[in-house]
């Protein structure tokens, strides 16, 4: 399949995978199932490996009739997707130790190809120790990048008491949920001024579909 992918895009396309570092289902693949897929795939060639956790069909919640299931709804949904009120760990940096094992099997294997990690990750310092320490080559994140478009760049420009934090409750995966808009609550509460009223409206008009733009608040 990588051979395949490799062979439709153009020399300079980046192929990678993000797969599970662990299913978190019975019988599921675990991490040394990630780590020998890991391997596997460096051997294949593929530019970089992003590892997720569970998440997983097997054991979501049965569907109202008429409604299709959703993977995040059972407890392998919750370890993909942990927010504040999971449990007495919370979200963040939960699958760091599943990068950092597959990120060490692929090294003793030979291959330098880069291991992302992503969860709960929505801090400057959080990410820099990931980094340093050598548990994962890249950061990624969905919720935090979500939450705030323009963290990325905030945090280049060191301008971290702008940044807008996620607050892990998950609002935004509700509305996945129910296939409707994916939007952060944090547009609508910290936003609802003039700009606020003039921004372009969900379906139903009771939520801003875009993040609000950013300009830093003070000159450089
Ligand atoms: C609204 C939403 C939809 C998502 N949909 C998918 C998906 O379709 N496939 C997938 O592998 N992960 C999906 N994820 C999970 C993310 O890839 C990620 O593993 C998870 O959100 C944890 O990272 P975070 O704490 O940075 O959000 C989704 C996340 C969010 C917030
Ligand atoms: S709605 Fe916004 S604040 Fe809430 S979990 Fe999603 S991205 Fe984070």
């Amino acid at each position: 399949m990588i051979a395949a992918v490799r062979a439709r895009v153009s020399g300079g396309f980046g192929v990678g995978a993000r797969f599970l570092g662990d299913e978190a289902i019975a019988g599921g693949s675990d991490l040394a199932d990630a780590c020998a897929h890991g391997v596997a795939f460096a051997r294949a060639g593929l530019h970089f490996l992003s590892i997720s956790k569970g998440g997983k069909f097997d054991d979501a919640k049965q569907p109202n009739v008429g409604e299709a299931a959703y993977p995040y709804t059972g407890p392998s949904g919750h370890e993909c997707m942990p927010t504040v009120r999971s449990d007495a760990r919370g979200p963040f940096g939960r699958n760091v130790p599943l990068a950092a094992a597959i990120r060490a099997a692929v090294r003793a294997a030979g291959c330098d190809t880069p291991v992302v990690t992503a969860g709960g990750i929505c801090d400057f310092g959080q990410a820099e120790a990931i980094l340093a320490v050598g548990d994962a080559d890249y950061i990624a994140a969905a919720r935090q990048r979500l939450a705030d478009p323009d963290w990325w760049e905030k945090m280049r420009r060191g301008r971290g008491s702008e940044v807008r934090r996620c607050i892990f409750t998950n609002y935004c995966e509700g509305l996945d949920q129910k296939h409707k808009e994916v939007t952060c609550q944090l547009w609508d509460r910290e936003f609802a001024g003039e700009e606020g009223a003039r921004a372009a409206r969900s379906a139903d008009g009771k939520r801003r579909l875009v993040a609000p733009p950013w300009q830093p608040a003070t000159a450089e």
